[in-house]
């Protein structure tokens, strides 16, 4: 048999294809993140995360990779950039970032800064969001697009701050809200800056599908655009409507509903410039997909194009449409948030070490004692001495049935604990030795296709999923997941991914393989005493926000890393990770009540000499080292 390399590694987790050229494994079999596609500099994973621990920073770590949140941003406006100059497109094109995408204040202050070559914005969806955007542009001016339902306190808010000098676009989602805007904007005399979303019937695709179409929750449908125009007219405010706003959803998997929704938006664009609308700006909306998976495809977890062709598509359409309708170009504005985010978080954590080969019984000294074994487990071991290639499908069909039959016995009394255990035993040998048969086969017999899964177990990761990757749990996305170490070895065990919560549905079973999706993750043999770590990649979108609380494990540890040529790596921020006292504040339990009622019940018992002194004081120790603790599993 050849020798597993890194090459092989690459294969089974298809990390050249989803990893955008930003990781790779490096000699030693670690992976690595590189500060831009194709660098020949490097941070070593698995060094890092050594490094870290040293600082006494624990898993789960969630690693922001700022250099390559950069990357993206810049790469996202270059490839419109050369879209615009390819098509000799007459005017310009900006990001806005949605902050819903990632909220987190560091995050979003750094695109704000890394944005400011690009002219970049932020797009907010709610009040707290405004505010968050406000409080950015008022260190790092910039301009801000408002969309989302919006009450009369919100809408005062936006005129308000533009009148002070915030560059605030508020886009009407329903005809209600440009009434109140018309009616603040005169008390307050200003002029708004205002935008329309429109409802298309144009559809994105997969999960998000239904924030598109004439079905969809927001926007206006064209009958009451021509409602809104004619009121803005009224009003002499129709000067002031200067954007177009659509989205058809996020994780748009397939280029021609992308195609499509902007050969509508632009139409609807030109036909109210034609009416004399002095709109400036077509706001695209996000939908620019991710390719979790590395498929190259329209499946769910991945997209059938590239930023590349996305961008040249738009600017294409758009122009095309324009000058068929003798309308001037306007310029581009995309809501681009996951297509931005997703790739600079890295969640690293630990495989927890259960080790436990010397508890199991010795089943080898079992089996020689064959007087006391029983009949079907007798045949079980027949089975495990004789089987060939030429006889693996009836050994399977027999197994199947044996192991079944041993249940049944064990079931009627027939058969001891003991007895159920070696029949278990054997049945895994037999499958194991069945699997490096079926895979050295070219045609595998049908129903031997899932065949790897009966031997998958199950390895525990010190993480919660529903905190860290909820979309993999409410939405069954895929995110890749690979070990960071020993990639230079073959990985010897086929796992399904558990996190530590109490709940069965915290397991992942679908993970990015060679050939797209797989149904179990390829690792290895954890060693006694060794500390084994897997990456999430390309959880930086959505994932942060949605976590939720199951289970209290709360916030993770959150580390800022730049590259550095002389150290390879800097750190530039450490966000401490909830603690038991933090976590247990938001369901209303307070860390100091609670030692005080302990304190009360030791100082009784020690009353009654049902405690020593010796006692009350280790236990208030453990319980003061727990509140002040990390939430996760680190010893
Ligand atoms: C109005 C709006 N803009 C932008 C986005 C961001 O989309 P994406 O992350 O797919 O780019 C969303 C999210 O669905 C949205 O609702």
């Amino acid at each position: 048999m050849s020798r597993w390399s890194i090459k092989d590694s690459e294969r089974i987790y298809n990390l050249n294809n989803w990893g955008d050229d930003y990781f790779s494994i490096n000699k030693k079999g670690n992976v690595c993140v590189h500060p831009s596609p194709h660098s020949k500099y490097a941070i070593d994973l698995k060094v890092l995360v050594d490094d870290l621990i040293k600082r006494k920073i624990t898993p789960p770590i969630l690693l922001r990779f700022m250099n390559v949140l950069e990357g993206r941003i810049s790469s996202i406006s270059r490839a419109f950039k050369w879209a615009i100059e390819e098509n000799g497109y007459p005017a310009n094109y900006q990001t806005f970032f949605p902050i819903k995408v990632n909220q987190q204040r560091q995050v979003v202050e750094a695109i704000a800064d890394f944005g400011k070559k690009y002219n970049l914005g932020l797009e907010v969806g709610s009040k707290p969001e405004l505010v968050a955007a406000i409080s950015i542009a008022t260190d790092n001016p910039l301009p801000i697009i408002c969309n989302g339902y919006k009450d009369n306190e919100f809408i005062e808010t936006i005129l308000h701050a533009n009148k002070i000098g915030y560059d605030i676009t508020i886009v009407v989602e329903k005809l209600f809200e440009l009434e109140k805007v018309i009616e603040f904007a005169s008390q307050i005399g200003i002029a708004p800056k205002l935008g329309i979303r429109v409802k298309l019937s144009s559809r994105g695709t997969g999960k998000w599908a239904t924030s598109g179409g004439e079905d969809a929750k927001f926007g206006l449908r064209i009958s009451e655009i021509l409602a809104a125009i004619d009121l803005l007219k009224r009003k002499n405010l129709l000067d002031n409507l200067q954007l177009l706003h659509f989205h058809i959803g996020s994780q748009i998997t397939k280029v021609d509903k992308i195609k499509n929704a902007l050969i509508e938006g632009t139409r609807v664009y030109a036909e109210m410039k034609r009416m004399g609308v002095n709109l400036r700006y077509l706001d695209i909306g996000g939908g620019l997909g991710v390719d979790y998976d590395g498929s190259k495809s329209s499946n769910f977890s991945s997209v059938n194009y590239t930023v590349d062709e996305y961008a040249n598509d738009v600017i294409y359409q758009v122009k095309n449409i324009c000058e068929e309708a003798g309308v001037d170009c306007p310029h581009i504005i995309s809501e681009s948030g996951r297509a931005i985010v997703a790739h600079y978080s890295v969640l690293v954590t630990n495989i927890l070490n259960t080790y436990t080969e010397a508890l199991a019984p010795d089943f080898e000294s079992m089996l020689t004692q064959t007087d006391k074994l029983s009949p079907t487990v007798k045949k079980l071991l027949d089975i495990y001495k004789s089987i060939d290639r030429h006889s693996l499908r009836e050994d399977y069909h027999d197994t199947v049935q044996l192991i079944q039959e041993a249940v049944s016995l064990f079931k009627l009394g027939y058969m001891t604990l003991q007895e159920r255990a070696i029949a278990e035993w054997v049945c895994s040998k037999i499958i194991a030795k069945m699997n490096d048969i079926v895979e050295r086969l070219k045609s595998i017999p049908e129903e031997m296709q899932n065949f790897p899964l009966s031997r998958r177990q199950t390895y525990f990761a010190n993480f919660s999923l529903f905190q860290s990757i909820p979309d993999s749990w409410a939405i069954d996305q895929l995110f890749p997941i690979v070990p960071i170490q020993r990639l230079n070895q073959k990985p010897d065990v086929i796992a399904s991914i558990a996190d530590i919560t109490c709940d069965s549905d915290g397991e992942i079973t679908s993970f990015v393989g060679e050939n797209g999706k797989s149904r179990y993750l390829p690792i290895h043999r954890i060693e006694p005493e060794e500390d084994y770590y897997i990456g999430f990649f390309l959880i930086g979108a959505y994932q942060e926000i949605l976590g939720d609380m199951h289970n209290l494990f709360g916030d993770t540890n959150a580390v800022h890393i730049t590259f550095n040529r002389k150290t390879n790596y800097k750190i530039d921020m450490v966000i401490k990770g909830d603690t038991v006292t933090n976590i247990l504040k938001y369901v209303q339990h307070d860390g100091n009540e609670i030692v005080k009622k302990v304190h009360n019940k030791l100082e009784q018992r020690v009353s009654l000499c049902e405690i020593s002194i010796e006692e009350r004081s280790h236990f208030l120790q453990l319980l003061d080292k727990i509140l002040k603790g990390y939430t996760y599993l680190w010893d």
